[in-house]
């Protein structure tokens, strides 16, 4: 049963709820790698699968099992990618695995959790406390890492700019707070700085604190292996670089040959080992962004094993 507490938390529609429900029609063992505060995991129970609950945030994994409670549910507070978590995927034999990436609405709302701009936040970012925080990736990695990082998961044109702003104001003062990286980022971009900007490049560090595309690399391959024959992989993300990833690795296993155009004979597996289904990313509706604007740059990618045989 919740408790009154939990109850009384707000409790968001799940992204793209209705095409993830489709691609899950009749699984009976659902993964849900990205357990959040359950609320797919809740519908796919409901709709008569036995769930497997995965999240490296101890606190997610407390509010979904008083939530959800035990029956046909499962939980492991993990990262996916870990090798415990791998291996229970496998152990579990799903018909069905989600992930739905990055931090829940409650991680956000949570200043101390330091995923916020907010001002007088730690520069934390963790999801699950291991590991550096924001504030000593910020303070400890070089100017070309920083640099890479705001360029490439935070598309910034001026990130050389930002990173020797960064390096110039912790020589002065380490980096402590949300407060600093604002500063830094106002500094640097000017006028042009507010709270998209903020927003982007906070999520940039957050990507790069937690390892979040090295660790959907590792799991991706991982879960289609632990899929029974016909069962589907659903990833939703909301990051460019999370989405490009999931686009060519599903475009890489529904392809029949992975050898290099160059090479006068296949020498690969010579088939493909599913299908994108759909082939386009579903995105939500007008309606859905307006209800959940935290679903606006949702992107749904399924991919279908094919037959073992
Ligand atoms: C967008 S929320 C999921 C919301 C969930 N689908 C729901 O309906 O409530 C993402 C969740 O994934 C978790 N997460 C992100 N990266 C993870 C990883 N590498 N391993 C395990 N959990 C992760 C976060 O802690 C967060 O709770």
């Amino acid at each position: 049963m919740p408790s009154p507490t939990d109850a009384a938390l707000p409790m968001h529609v799940p992204v793209l709820l209705a095409p993830v429900l489709a691609a899950a029609a009749g699984a009976r063992r659902a993964v849900d790698a990205t357990l959040g505060d359950g609320g797919h995991a809740e519908a796919l129970r409901r709709a008569g699968a036995e769930v497997l609950g995965i999240d490296r945030d101890a606190a997610a994994i407390a509010v979904s099992r008083r939530r959800l409670g035990d029956e046909r549910m499962r939980y492991l507070r993990a990262p996916y990618a870990s090798e415990e978590a791998r291996r229970a995927v496998a152990e579990f034999r799903p018909d069905f695995v989600l992930l739905d990436l990055g931090v829940s609405s409650r991680q956000l709302d949570e200043p101390e959790r330091g995923f916020t701009f907010r001002p007088g936040a730690p520069l934390d970012m963790r999801m699950d406390a291991a590991g550096p925080t924001a504030a000593a990736f910020l303070n400890g990695a070089d100017e070309t890492t920083l640099a890479r990082v705001f360029r490439e998961y935070g598309d910034e044109r001026q990130s050389r700019r930002l990173a020797r702003e960064i390096v110039r104001r912790r020589a002065r003062r380490p980096f402590a707070v949300s407060d600093d990286l604002v500063n830094a980022v106002r500094a640097s971009l000017g006028p042009r700085a507010g709270a998209p900007e903020f927003a982007r490049l906070f999520q940039a560090v957050r990507i790069a604190v937690n390892d979040e595309l090295g660790g959907l690399a590792l799991a991706l391959p991982a879960f289609r292996d632990a899929l029974t024959a016909g069962g589907r992989l659903a990833v939703i993300s909301y990051h460019s670089g999370e989405d490009r990833l999931v686009k060519h690795t599903f475009r890489e296993w529904a392809s029949a040959c992975v050898c290099p155009p160059e090479q006068p004979v296949c020498t690969c597996r010579g088939r493909p080992l599913g299908r994108l289904s759909p082939r386009k990313p579903i995105v939500p509706d007008a309606a859905e962004v307006a209800a959940n604007p935290r679903a606006r740059s949702a992107h749904l990618r399924i991919f279908q094993a094919g037959d073992a045989s």
